[in-house]
């Protein structure tokens, strides 16, 4: 799916120079379930945002599929849409917008309308996961696991075969938050979407197929 080789990311700030990711490499193949875990400041949210493209590594170098990922803002928004899906730590929801409206809106990036394909994909979705009853509410309205499965939804709208999400289950309680980390499994086995996903939680990194630990700059195996 993608191969990271010793990919280096640093931040300088007022505070001086803070190297986040040093020399770290990863393979995850087609099909992996991957959690990672490490201390709050380790540098998980970094990494995501390397892998889904958000923000260029500084040196080493990101093969995507058969695609190396270089830093050009064209490549990489047309990258990210046909391949990555994310889920993010606040979810990112528009409030304004009800359910269906938030998942759909991936799509109004490229079209100005959206077919009636899409609305029974999202709809499809939304059975998936369980919250076909919440269609039309405005997302403010929806507690945290229903945000949670309305932001899955959306990171699925364009069929991506990579989702990446950022402690998930962050903000649910603990029986939420077991009912979350089963979703992510069903949507890898019955989608067949390759995941990572950051996570606090043993529960979470309990039902992946492989477990990191991100420790100064590098992936432990855990
Ligand atoms: N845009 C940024 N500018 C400067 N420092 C940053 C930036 N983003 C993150 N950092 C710093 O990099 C470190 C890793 O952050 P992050 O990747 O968010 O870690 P985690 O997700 O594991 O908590 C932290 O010390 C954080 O303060
Ligand atoms: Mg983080």
């Amino acid at each position: 799916m993608f191969q990271l080789s010793n990919i280096t990311k640093q931040y300088v700030d007022g505070s001086g120079v803070r190297r986040v990711l040093d020399c770290l490499s990863l393979n995850v193949d087609d099909g992996d379930f991957v959690a990672i875990t490490g201390e709050s400041g380790s540098g998980k949210t970094t990494l995501l945002s390397v892998i889904g493209t958000l923000i260029p590594a500084d040196s080493g170098t990101y093969v995507l599929g058969d695609t190396e990922i270089k830093d050009s803002s064209e490549q990489l928004s047309s990258v990210r849409n046909k391949m990555i899906g994310m889920v993010f730590q606040d979810y990112r929801l528009l409030p304004q917008f009800t359910a269906i409206q938030n998942i759909l809106l991936p799509l109004l990036a490229n079209e100005e309308s959206v077919s009636q394909d899409a609305v029974r994909r999202a709809e499809e979705l939304m059975d998936f996961v369980g919250i076909s009853s919440l269609k039309d509410k405005s997302v403010e309205c929806l507690s945290g696991g229903e945000k949670t499965r309305v932001a899955i939804c959306r990171a699925l709208i364009n069929k991506p075969l990579l989702l990446l999400a950022d402690e998930p289950t962050g903000q649910l309680d603990e029986a939420n938050a077991r009912l979350v980390a089963k979703l992510f499994k069903k949507i890898n086995t019955e989608l067949h979407t390759t995941i990572v996903m950051v996570t606090h939680s043993a529960e979470m990194a309990g039902v992946a197929d492989k477990c990191y630990r991100l420790v100064n700059g590098q992936l432990q195996e855990s």
